[in-house]
């Protein structure tokens, strides 16, 4: 078992970007809820993010649309309330940022306020400038999310690899640099080529944090979920489970509904 308990007391985006200029690997995972963030934070991850696939693990929906700011602002005050090292970065959920940079600063305001969130993430290139200058105006830092954005998942059609082709890869390198340009501290890049990512990398004096990605990233993320294999049929090749824990905690339950089925739970120490 590796327990990464570092000398760093809070993880800030200096810090960040100083990993990232001596070659220090960036560890990112999802969180949603006090207990989970918990566990997170005293394995030592480095940031927590709030993902908008909450929508997806924690309610059930098809895709992460439907989460609303209030859902999110409740998820990320519960990890807030357990975190005492990482970075916790929260995701502005859809409909709260693109094309109306003022509704992008008062929701992250809310945020910020409401969770004690650290920072926001914001999936888009140059279309979402004007939101990402306006939040940074205000003071709060921002992460980027460019490659598959799941927020767009309708204007895809599909979860495939993006960026495959020369003229999206050519716009994706043009917006990471604007991203660095306008004052994102990192960003995440979601399913592109792994020759792509390590181009876009080396341009870059801010992390990249990569999810089927590749190795070339400064840093990994996974939705915690889908690494412990609570999710059960979510497969796919970039993911490493490191854990079945869908079988574990089914098994556990059975056993659970066995004793208490026999009577034998619970016995006489169990009891007062
Ligand atoms: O919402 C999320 O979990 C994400 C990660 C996949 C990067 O945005």
């Amino acid at each position: 078992m590796s327990v990464h308990k570092k000398e760093i007391k809070r993880i800030t985006t200096h810090v960040l970007q100083a990993m990232k200029a001596r070659g220090e690997k960036i560890a990112m995972l999802t969180g949603y809820d006090y207990s989970m963030a918990r566990i997170l934070d005293a394995a030592g991850i480095d940031i927590i993010l709030v993902g908008d696939s909450a929508s997806n693990v924690m309610a059930g929906h098809e895709t992460t649309l439907p989460i609303t700011l209030d859902h999110m602002i409740y998820h990320a005050s519960s990890v807030i309330r357990a975190v005492k090292r990482a970075l916790v970065v929260v995701d502005l959920p859809f409909g709260h940022y693109q094309g109306n940079s003022k509704v992008a600063l008062e929701s992250t305001i809310r945020i910020m306020k409401e969770a004690g969130a650290h920072a926001v993430k914001l999936e888009g290139g140059a279309e979402i400038g004007e939101s990402i200058k306006r939040i940074l105006s205000a003071g709060v830092p921002v992460m980027g999310h460019l490659g598959l954005t799941p927020q767009s998942i309708y204007k895809f059609g599909t979860y495939t690899v993006r960026a495959k082709e020369e003229e999206e890869a050519k716009k994706l390198i043009e917006d990471a640099l604007l991203l660095e340009e306008l004052g994102c501290f990192a960003i995440v890049l979601e399913k592109i080529p792994a020759t792509l990512t390590a181009e876009v990398s080396a341009k870059l004096t801010i992390p990249t944090i990569g999810i089927g990605g590749g190795k070339h990233a400064d840093g990994q993320v996974l939705v915690t979920h889908d690494m412990l294999g609570i999710t059960k049929d979510f497969k796919p090749r970039f993911l490493r489970r490191y854990l079945e824990l869908f079988e574990t905690i089914q098994g556990a339950v059975g056993d659970y509904i066995d004793d208490v089925k026999a009577g034998d739970f619970p016995n006489d120490d169990e009891q007062y």
